[in-house]
C-alpha cells in the first residue's frame, strides 16, 4: 500500500547523529562513544524543557549547548575538536538504506518530506551533503512553529501544508517518543527501530515497527 505522503524525522532516522563523533574519534579520545550519546541525550532534553517553558531557542544553538555539556562531562574537548564536531553535525552521514527507500517510494508517485526539529539551514545542509535533494520534496522545520516535537502544532504543519488528513500520512521516526507524538496526532506512525530498543509509550502505539527503512518500501 502506497501513501500519498511519507514524512520522515531527520536526526536518527535519515541521518546518523553518531557519525559526527565517529569521524573525529581520535580527536575526541577514549570517551568518544559516551560523549556522542550524552550529546544526543542533552540536545533532546533541551528541546523538551524549552518547549515546556515556552522559551524556544533553535536546534542549532541547543546542539552547541548540548555538545558543551557532554564535553565537560567527558573530560573536555579542544576548541579545534569542538569546531570540527559542530561542522560535522551539518553534514551527517545518511544511513545506507535511506536513498534506495526514498527512490522506491518516489517511483510509486509518493511525496516525500522531512519534518524535523532542525533549523532550515541545518536541514538544507544535511540533505545537500547526503545528496538527497532530488528525492525529497521539501524539509519542514519546527522553526515556523517556535516549539519542538512533540508539540501537536509541529505535526499540524504537515496538514496545513499538504491539506491531507493525518490518516493519509505515513510518518517514520527512529525516535520512539516522536512516534508517540505522531501516533497521538493521528498519522500512521512507523517506528524505525534501528537499535532494537524495547518498546515504551504503550498508550501511543506505532502502526508498524521496522528494523530499518528498507522494509518501508516493501509494505
Ligand atoms: C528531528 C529530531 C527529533 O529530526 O531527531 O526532529
Amino acid at each position: 500500500m502506497t501513501f500519498p505522503l511519507y514524512v520522515f524525522d531527520a536526526y536518527g532516522t535519515l541521518f546518523d547523529v553518531h557519525s559526527a563523533v565517529a569521524r573525529h574519534r581520535a580527536l575526541v579520545g577514549a570517551e568518544a562513544d559516551r560523549l556522542s550519546e550524552l550529546w544526543r541525550t542533552k540536545q533532546l532534553e533541551y528541546t523538551w524543557t524549552r518547549s515546556l517553558m515556552g522559551a524556544h531557542r533553535d536546534f542549532a544553538a541547543l546542539t552547541e549547548e548540548a555538545l558543551d555539556f557532554a564535553a565537560a562531562r567527558c573530560g573536555g574537548v579542544s576548541p579545534n575538536a569542538r569546531e570540527k564536531l559542530l561542522s560535522a553535525y551539518q553534514t551527517l552521514d545518511a544511513f545506507p538504506d535511506v536513498a534506495p527507500t526514498l527512490q522506491a517510494l518516489k517511483d510509486r508517485g509518493a511525496r516525500l518530506v522531512i519534518l524535523s526539529n532542525g533549523t532550515p539551514a541545518m536541514l538544507e545542509s544535511a540533505v545537500r551533503s547526503a545528496r538527497l535533494g532530488d528525492l525529497l520534496d521539501e524539509s519542514l522545520s519546527v522553526e515556523s512553529v517556535g516549539a519542538f516535537k512533540t508539540d501537536p502544532r509541529v505535526y499540524e504543519l504537515v496538514e496545513r501544508k499538504y491539506g491531507l488528513k493525518p490518516d493519509k500520512v505515513s510518518f517514520q521516526s527512529s525516535n520512539r517518543w516522536d512516534v508517540a507524538g505522531a501516533a497521538r496526532f493521528g498519522f500512521r506512525a512507523v517506528w524505525i527501530n534501528r537499535s532494537s530498543a524495547p518498546d515504551e509509550y504503550h498508550e501511543f502505539r506505532p502502526a508498524a515497527v521496522l528494523n530499518g527503512l528498507a522494509a518501508l518500501a516493501a509494505m
